[in-house]
């Protein structure tokens, strides 16, 4: 895995810059998109280069990691609402061709079409990933088996408790989403990991300097030929050199 570390501003930008290169050489890219805090800096940076015209979407698909189980798209706490009010409204993508789970049709059938979904558009060039203090990419939460693809997950209870901040309290946020699963992840061409702020130092410590377990979830990048890894020096303080 590729590590790189800096401030957040500067992550975001050489992270942008991984997207100017490749829809520079393949303008229809298909792109695995996270929501979250983390890329919120990425975003606004793809956004600024997108309307001085440094990177067009026309042409773009992009499929997101996850939805929460019961809140339709126009929830402004749905994984939907959020791409579409921190990214997609604001670049030239075609919203035809942004896909998220659906947290309303949460069957196995629905769930498997996503899979086939991706593969039909012909595998995510680029997918980025958050991380959950817990390890979690995606909603994959400790012990997914590595096999999984996209499936209905119970969210635990600490990945509930660090998202309550957006909800009005614990009991609003939902116990259940739709993730793509671990392998839904790996078969990306390439992945983007990022990481912000001390919270996430311990299980960045794990997943680069540790073993690969399905205990922590994102462990599974190192088994992957072509992931980055992108923190910013709080993220970065406990890996040893
Ligand atoms: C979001 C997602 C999650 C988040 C993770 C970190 O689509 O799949 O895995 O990336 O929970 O969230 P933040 O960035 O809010 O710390």
């Amino acid at each position: 895995m590729k590590i790189f570390i800096g401030t957040q501003e500067e992550i975001a930008k050489k992270a942008a810059q991984r997207y100017v290169d490749l829809l520079k050489e393949k303008p229809n890219a298909i792109l695995g998109h996270a929501t979250g805090s983390t890329p919120l800096g990425l975003y606004a940076e793809l956004i600024k280069l997108n309307k001085e015209g440094a990177l067009t979407y026309k042409d773009v698909t992009s499929f997101n990691l996850d939805e929460y189980v019961g809140l339709d798209g126009s929830h402004d706490q749905s994984y939907r609402y959020f791409m579409n009010e921190n990214l997609f409204n604001h670049i030239d993508i075609d919203l035809a061709k942004t896909f998220v789970p659906s947290g309303l049709d949460t069957s196995a059938e629905t769930a498997a079409n996503y899979d086939k979904a991706i593969e039909a558009a012909g595998g995510i060039d680029l997918q980025l990933l958050g991380i959950g203090n817990n390890g979690h990419i995606g909603f994959n939460e400790p012990n997914t088996p590595f096999g999984s693809c996209t499936h209905m997950v119970e969210l635990t209870e600490s990945t509930r408790q660090a998202n309550k901040r957006f909800f009005n309290s614990i009991d609003e946020v939902p116990t259940h989403a739709v993730t793509m699963g671990i392998k839904t992840i790996m078969n990306a061409k390439s992945i983007i990991l990022m990481a912000i702020g001390s919270a996430k130092a311990p299980v960045i410590k794990a997943i680069v300097e540790g073993e690969v377990t399905p205990e922590i979830p994102a462990s599974v990048l190192q088994l992957h030929p072509n992931a980055e890894i992108y923190l910013d020096y709080e993220a970065a303080a406990l890996l040893s050199k």
